[in-house]
């Protein structure tokens, strides 16, 4: 077991030096415009001896974000800002992958640039407290997302992973509180009788290559979305 985890191994485009990645781990160290800065550089390259570094979860749009300080990856100035991450996970020696995270009802809106309730498949209010500049505070009912918010949700994801790859990714995971929770069966069930089956995956993984290059991994959102 331990011998094996030193042994390279080939995931999807991916050559890994060894079997040890790290896990994606939110920081909420970004800028309130959620540009991931020096800091997040350094935090990374840190780390860039594990074969894999899988990001903190990183929104596709406004909406996307839920949390305190986290990165987005949907501006001319968080793709710069992480270009500063994945060069310096590269001249470390290391790769990184993005996670892509809309986190759907687990919001505040005090979090978010645009201060507006957060959306989800179905209003359903979790019942759970999150982390605010003010401290923690209830997470509020979601706003239901209509069919037509559902496609530019997955538009947004589509964006999101041309510009991850754009600001450097050695490849991007979709990872998605929409799209991928069992609290939301009932709006699932609703999605995917339009989008597929596909979207109860909730993981997946895009590399940089060809759609012919298509690996386990990258079904699901990858499939809704498309490779970049
Ligand atoms: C502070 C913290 C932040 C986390 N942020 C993310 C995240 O952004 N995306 C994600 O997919 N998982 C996130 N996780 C989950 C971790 O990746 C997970 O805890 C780790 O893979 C270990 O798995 P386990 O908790 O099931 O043992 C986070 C966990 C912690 C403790």
């Amino acid at each position: 077991m331990i011998e094996t985890l030193w042994r390279p191994i080939k995931a999807g485009d991916l050559e890994l030096n060894h079997r040890l990645a790290m896990a994606p781990m939110t920081r909420s160290r970004s800028t309130p415009a959620g540009i991931p800065t020096e800091m997040n550089a350094e935090y990374y390259a840190q780390r860039a001896s594990t074969a894999l570094i899988i990001s903190e979860g990183t929104q596709p749009s406004d909406d996307g974000q839920g949390y305190i300080l986290t990165p987005g990856i949907y501006t001319d100035a968080q793709i710069a800002g992480w270009r500063k991450v994945t060069d310096a996970v590269h001249s470390a020696g290391g790769k990184i992958v993005i996670q892509l995270m809309h986190v759907g009802r687990i919001a505040h809106p005090a979090n978010t640039p645009h201060g507006r309730q957060p959306v989800a498949p179905s209003a359903v209010q979790p019942k759970a407290k999150i982390f605010t500049m003010t401290g923690l505070q209830d997470i509020p009912s979601p706003r239901a997302l209509t069919e037509s918010e559902v496609a530019s949700t997955v538009q947004d994801y589509r964006n999101a992973a041309a510009a991850a790859i754009k600001a450097g990714a050695d490849a991007i995971v979709a990872g998605s509180a929409i799209f991928g929770s069992d609290d939301y069966a009932a709006a699932i069930s609703r999605i995917a009788s339009k989008y597929g089956a596909e979207t109860r995956l909730w993981s997946a993984t895009c590399g940089v290559g060809t759609p012919e290059n298509t690996t386990s991994m990258r079904r699901g959102l990858v499939t809704l979305v498309g490779c970049p």
